[in-house]
């Protein structure tokens, strides 16, 4: 079904294959390939969706569950439903609204929205189209303390209700489709947002950003790695806010206990949808050893391969407080803008309350273990 559009009415895909297909159909194949690949050989973009497919759901029948409410608090923020929208880069690449058009299909469904550092707009014009809404800020750490701190204060006084920190990306992986490609967003003027409006970032430079945009492009090329960071050096990013901090990107028991050491209010376990370390564990195996780790009462989410209402119901069961979704929303943008995205985020919610229905689930807190099982070898 469509959403009406004037006279016409757009017949939206079915299911994310369906999705990607379209996405497939209106985008230059180099800027499909950024967002569908993942890293080297793609084996942990491919194991993040198996591992759904490894785990099986255990219904209960007969529940009585005619009132069901998929709702939950998360790190202080109210969700319709257990997910949130995964911080993505360079969303004017898919879409010339990008970001914007995100942010407002945001202030129609309620589904808060993480903000990357790698935007295509500043966080403040993202913040004012996400009607009230609350998001979350994404930091990616960059070799100048000065910029780091400008970025969290900025997204602080735009409103934001929680800091997501990315650890998994010391420096880029290898996404071999973009390496054949020979593409770059920055080169396509994308991702750059953040760093273009930024007075500490302004700072490095010898002209005004807007005056030379090929000296943003290096300068950020040059800041970006810092592989020498540290859990330790986290202690000064905590004492510079009380918001809740997340770490994302950790995928051992190990990291999550150091995170929580760190100061971090909680982790998102990920594996950057695959486009980082190749050959890493799928984020749902991970997930399930991370919640071992920290207990009942630790804030953990996860992200990688969550496409429908049961991929959902099965991270939940596997210990998530509740999943990001990465690349689903962005096919919704590249084929319709605002609209795309809403009707994904729409279908998403529907099938998550038609999941709970067939599941035997009333809300988040009746899921547990038990609703699932790995299928026999
Ligand atoms: C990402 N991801 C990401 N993560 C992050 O912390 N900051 C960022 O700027 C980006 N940018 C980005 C761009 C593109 C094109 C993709 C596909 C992903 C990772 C993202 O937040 C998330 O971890 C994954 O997308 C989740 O996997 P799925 O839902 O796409 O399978």
């Amino acid at each position: 079904m469509g959403r009406k559009h004037g006279a016409e009415r757009i017949a939206w895909p079915v299911g994310t294959a369906g999705w990607e297909a379209r996405a497939a159909e209106v985008l230059p194949p180099a800027v499909h390939d950024w967002l569908a690949g993942g890293a080297g050989e793609e084996w942990t973009l491919r194991a993040n969706r198996s591992a759904f497919e490894r785990w099986r759901l255990r219904p209960r029948m007969l529940t009585g569950n005619d009132r069901r409410d998929a709702s939950v608090t998360v790190a202080g923020t109210r969700c319709p439903a257990p997910f949130l929208l995964a911080p993505i880069g360079g969303q004017t690449l898919v879409h010339p609204e990008g970001e914007l058009a995100t942010a407002g299909a945001v202030s129609a469904t309620g589904v808060p929205l993480i903000v990357s550092t790698a935007s295509s707009f500043g966080i403040e014009e993202i913040a004012s189209q996400m009607g009230g809404v609350p998001f979350w800020y994404q930091l990616y750490w960059v070799d100048d303390r000065d910029v780091v701190e400008s970025f969290v204060d900025r997204a602080v006084a735009s409103g934001c209700a929680a800091i997501v920190l990315t650890v998994d990306t010391p420096l880029m992986g290898s996404r071999d489709r973009d390496v054949r490609n020979d593409f770059a967003p920055a080169r396509h003027g994308a991702g750059l947002g953040m760093y273009a409006s930024d007075d500490a970032f302004a700072r490095r430079l010898t002209r005004p950003p807007e005056e030379d945009p090929e000296a943003v492009r290096e300068e950020v090329a040059r800041i970006t790695p810092h592989t020498h960071l540290t859990w330790t050096d986290l202690g000064w990013l905590r004492a510079k806010t009380t918001l809740p901090l997340l770490a994302k990107g950790v995928l051992t028991a190990e990291d999550a206990i150091a995170a929580l050491d760190a100061g971090m209010d909680g982790v998102i376990v990920s594996n950057h949808g695959g486009r980082q370390l190749d050959g890493a564990v799928a984020s749902l195996d991970a997930l399930i050893e991370v919640r071992a780790a920290l207990g009942d009462d630790a804030t953990v989410l996860m992200d990688g391969g969550v496409r429908r209402g049961t991929d959902v119901v099965k991270a939940v069961a596997a210990g998530a407080n509740a999943v990001l979704v990465g690349r689903p929303f962005m096919y919704g943008l590249a084929i319709a803008g605002r609209d795309g995205v809403e009707a994904v985020l729409g279908s998403l919610i529907d099938d998550i309350d038609r999941t709970f229905a067939l599941v035997g689930a009333r809300d988040v807190g009746s899921i547990g273990r038990s609703f699932i099982v790995e299928a026999p070898g």
